[in-house]
């Protein structure tokens, strides 16, 4: 059973690699997207920040949000994978030029430093230490500037 199993799923893999065209993403898809996980991370950290101020009362929910801004900045590298510089989009994009692709080592590595920060703020919430979690929201924040100065416009 367990070996008819494995060669089915093994038949299809091997289907599925040869049969396959690859897949061209789409630019306007592919900016959408990146511009959504952006902003994910910048509600759940702007919402960090406004708990910290006095100004926005979800401390309950901070685990949650701590984590979705984690989990976004671990999408960064992902979502910009695909250089969309010379690809026609409706959807508008504020990346500069071909920077980001003609760069990607230092994009990746700022983007990692940042989930780095975020992780931080994460676990620092998960572990119930909510003032310890806003207290460190400012580290995530110095990264938003340090990668946008180079990468957008
Ligand atoms: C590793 C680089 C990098 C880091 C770090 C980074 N950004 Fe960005 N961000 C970009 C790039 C590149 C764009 C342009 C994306 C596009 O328009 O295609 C962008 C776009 C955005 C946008 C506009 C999205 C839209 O709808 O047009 C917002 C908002 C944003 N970033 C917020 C943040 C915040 C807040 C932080 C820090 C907490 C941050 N970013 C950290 C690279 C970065």
């Amino acid at each position: 059973m367990l070996k008819k199993m494995t060669a089915g799923l093994l038949a299809g893999i091997i289907t599925v690699s040869v049969t396959a065209p690859a897949v061209m993403a789409g630019a306007d898809e592919v900016i959408a997207y990146r511009k959504g996980v952006m902003n994910t991370v910048r509600s759940n950290a702007v919402a960090i920040m406004a708990m910290r101020r006095g100004n926005l009362d979800m401390e309950d929910n901070i685990g949650d949000i701590a984590q979705q801004m984690a989990t976004a900045s671990g999408l960064v590298t992902a979502a910009f994978k695909v250089d969309t510089s010379a690809m026609d989009s409706k959807e508008k994009t504020t990346a500069k030029d071909n920077l980001v692709w003609a760069n990607w080592s230092d994009f990746m590595e700022k983007a990692v430093a940042m989930q780095a920060d975020a992780d931080a703020v994460a676990a620092l919430a998960a572990a119930g230490d909510v003032d310890g979690a806003k207290n460190a929201i400012g580290n995530v924040f110095r990264h938003c500037k340090a990668c946008h100065d180079t990468y957008r416009k």
